[in-house]
């Protein structure tokens, strides 16, 4: 035992397809700068991915693996991180299961992500009991773990929420043994999709993906929604709200170069294509360094697989620790269980 251990992070993503620019700048880029510092969880939610789409589990297994992969390509570096597969860790799913006592069906209905998400998948009518409670399972993901810090997107903060008000009821009606966590907001809470309607999100389709090739980029921000009140290149433009400027914001480094294009875009000086093509290069030049270190991993199942193992193994053993503690505040280690 050190003396000084760590504070802890949890994380996840769910593996329904490759990470992309939106999960970089919430929640990888902190990892990645924090994985030093702090003994680093980060979990592959299938189990939450099978809320939404347990008609489909058959997509979980590539994905599962597309997403260690964007770990590894962005830094991620599972000697200092532990990654692994949340339905191999059943400790957590017995953890929910408890903690469903502690919260009320009107609070899961009030909270803003479920209520966001179950509009956007349209579950008004048939809105499956899992789903409602996931909530609940990611507080377990977190207190499993009893995180300190959890990096995640703006969106995610309510399920924050949500865990610290299950942590503080558990710690006030059985003894104080979970952790209370922080969300980490990253730089860019909330990426715009190149619609510029919602947030960047797979299931809408207006994702930039950390493995899109150099060509599929230039498509995509070719295609961007720029100022809809502009007609033509020599109108004033409107920079705020406008994504392909929040995409220069949030991955052009040169920043005297933006702060001119912005300059001339209010002044009807440069159309929207000049705008576009250097967003391309600045992409492409954020994403080069990702590709490369990507590629070792292309093919590659079976190294990726080995990470899984190691990292679901001992992340295993630290869930265990933390279930065997719930069960004794609980009082139900009884003397003849092992
Ligand atoms: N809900 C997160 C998402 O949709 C993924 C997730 C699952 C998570 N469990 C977590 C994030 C625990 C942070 C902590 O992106």
């Amino acid at each position: 035992m050190s003396i000084n251990p760590k504070k802890r992070i949890l994380t996840g993503d769910r593996p329904t397809g490759c990470l992309h620019l939106g999960h970089y700048v919430g929640s990888l880029q902190n990892r990645v700068a924090l994985q030093e510092e702090y003994d680093t969880f980060i979990l592959i939610a299938d189990v939450q991915a099978m809320t939404d789409h347990f008609e489909h589990p058959e997509i979980l297994l590539k994905n599962i693996r597309e997403v260690v992969r964007d770990y590894l390509a962005v830094g991620l570096n599972p000697e200092k991180s532990t990654i692994f597969v949340q339905s191999m860790v059943p400790e957590i799913a017995e953890l929910a299961v408890y903690y469903l006592n502690l919260v009320t069906v009107a609070r899961l209905q009030r909270n803003p992500t479920v209520k966001d998400e179950m509009k956007q998948k349209g579950f008004e009518a048939n809105l499956p009991a899992g789903f409602l409670v996931y909530p609940v399972h990611q507080a377990a993901d977190i207190t499993a773990f009893q995180a300190d810090l959890v990096p995640v997107g703006k969106d995610q903060l309510p399920m924050i929420e949500q865990t610290n008000e299950i942590v503080r009821r558990f710690n006030t009606l059985y003894q104080p043994v979970l952790t209370e966590p922080e969300g980490l907001v990253g730089a860019v809470s909330r990426l715009p999709g190149t619609d510029g309607q919602g947030k960047m999100s797979k299931s809408i389709g207006n994702a930039i993906y950390l493995s899109d090739d150099a060509k599929t980029v230039e498509k995509k921000v070719m295609r961007m929604y720029t100022d809809p009140t502009r007609l033509r290149a020599t109108d004033p433009g409107h920079v705020e709200g406008n994504p392909v400027f929040t995409y220069h914001d949030a991955f052009n480094p040169d920043t005297d170069e933006v702060a001119e294009l912005k300059s001339r875009y209010r002044a009807g000086k440069v159309g929207d294509v000049e705008v576009k093509r250097r967003l391309i290069t600045a992409l492409n030049g954020f994403l080069e360094p990702i590709r490369a270190r990507r590629m070792p991993y292309e093919k590659e199942d079976k190294m990726i697989d080995e990470i899984l193992i190691s990292g679901t193994a001992r992340a295993r053993k630290v869930a265990r620790e933390t279930l065997a503690q719930v069960k004794n505040a609980m009082q139900i280690a009884y003397p003849f269980s092992n």
